[in-house]
């Protein structure tokens, strides 16, 4: 690994060599062939291709008219804006939180307000607080492996958090593309799970296929899926059939499961390569040490910035992403989010040997 390659701590996308190609290839072909053609590639209903549908439910123990897919999970979250959301209402996200789903909110009017995260979720002192002062729409949470902090949710606090949602009759967003990948640990229940009236549960195949198949999901209520789905219908009548199709046919087969367990074999040394190249070369850092997922994130030491940071690392052929822009109010000036999943073991103890380097130069 040279000192002139360049590497990129900016972007939490899957690694290319993760994507099953012979698989997908092999399971378009079947769902051209097979007199099921027409189905993937003509109109539908705008909740998606019904056998999926029907297999996503089965699999989250639904029924299939809990379960909405769309192109990818993100723009699940435009359609229920438009379908929820009126200007000027508040919705509350952790702070810091997914910076695409804090501007979706904002771009739709909303005034949005951070609860601060904690190691084990939302300080739910702070969300009392809030919750006397407000009167949220919704409360947009990341239990599992958050984008962009790595944080999970202790299972003492995704109790708490519905039992307030209950009593200040509170929606809560669950958002959990990472929550399959769980490298070690025991796992936590779904808020969906311990309170299924107060939950709108998300999750997307980008982080277990590839972006590239545009396919996420929302289980919840059936009648405000319906609104959200209407939305969906309005504005480009059905979601990508075809690829949503091949998908389908792939999670048929029973494919889901063992590519999980290979995504954990190539993404746990991954993490691990980055905690101990922390260790090594920047111990001052405060670290968050999740056990699975695509982030983990710094506080980078007293008196270095984010900003200075990133300017010393583009010296150092290297990107990192700005801290700031997922802290919906302010803050976040030395945070560092270091997506791991898409770099080689040799491309993060590099990276972090460069990042030291850079916290020095910052330093002087
Ligand atoms: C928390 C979270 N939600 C949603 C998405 C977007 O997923 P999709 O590709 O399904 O739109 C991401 C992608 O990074 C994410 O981190």
């Amino acid at each position: 690994m040279s000192a002139l390659e360049t590497i990129n701590f900016t972007r939490g996308v899957p690694a290319n060599e993760s994507f099953p190609i012979a698989e997908l290839a092999e399971c378009a072909a079947t769902v051209l062939a097979q007199g099921s053609a027409e189905a993937v590639l003509q109109y539908g209903p705008a909740a998606g291709l019904a056998p999926l549908r029907t297999w996503l439910a089965e699999w989250q123990h639904v029924k299939p008219e809990q379960v909405l897919t769309g192109n990818g999970s993100l723009e699940l979250v435009q359609f229920l804006c438009t379908a929820l959301i009126k200007p000027g209402e508040v919705v509350f996200t952790e702070s810091p939180s997914y910076d695409r789903a804090i501007n979706l909110f904002r771009r739709n009017g909303a005034n949005v307000i951070g609860v601060p995260l904690q190691a084990d979720g939302p300080d739910l002192e702070a969300l009392e607080k809030l919750l006397a002062q407000y009167k949220p729409k919704l409360f947009y949470v990341i239990p599992d492996f958050q984008n962009p902090s790595g944080a999970t949710c202790s299972g003492a606090k995704r109790r708490r958090l519905v039992e307030l949602a209950e009593k200040h009759d509170l929606l809560l967003l669950e958002d959990a593309p990472y929550r399959m990948l769980r490298y070690r640990g025991v796992q936590e229940p779904t808020l969906f799970e311990l309170a299924p009236h107060r939950v709108l549960h998300m999750s997307s195949f980008t982080k277990l296929i590839a972006p590239g198949v545009r396919l996420g999901f929302m289980i919840g209520d059936a009648a405000t899926l319906a609104k959200i789905g209407k939305v969906a219908e309005d504005t480009y009548i059905s979601p990508g059939y075809f690829a949503h199709g091949v998908t389908y046919e792939w999670c048929r087969r029973g494919l889901l499961f063992p590519q999980i367990e290979r995504l954990k074999a190539l993404y746990a040394p991954r993490l691990d390569a980055c905690l101990a190249a922390l260790d090594k070369y920047i111990p001052d850092a405060v670290a968050t040490r999740p056990d699975g997922g695509f982030f983990l994130s710094l506080t980078l030491p007293e008196g270095v910035l984010t900003t200075d940071l990133r300017a010393a690392a583009a010296k150092r052929n290297m990107n990192l992403a700005d801290g700031l822009a997922f802290f919906p109010q302010g803050g976040g000036e030395r945070f560092l989010r270091l997506p791991f999943c898409a770099l080689t073991a040799a491309q993060i103890e590099e990276g972090i040997r460069r990042l030291a380097e850079c916290v020095k130069d910052v330093r002087k």
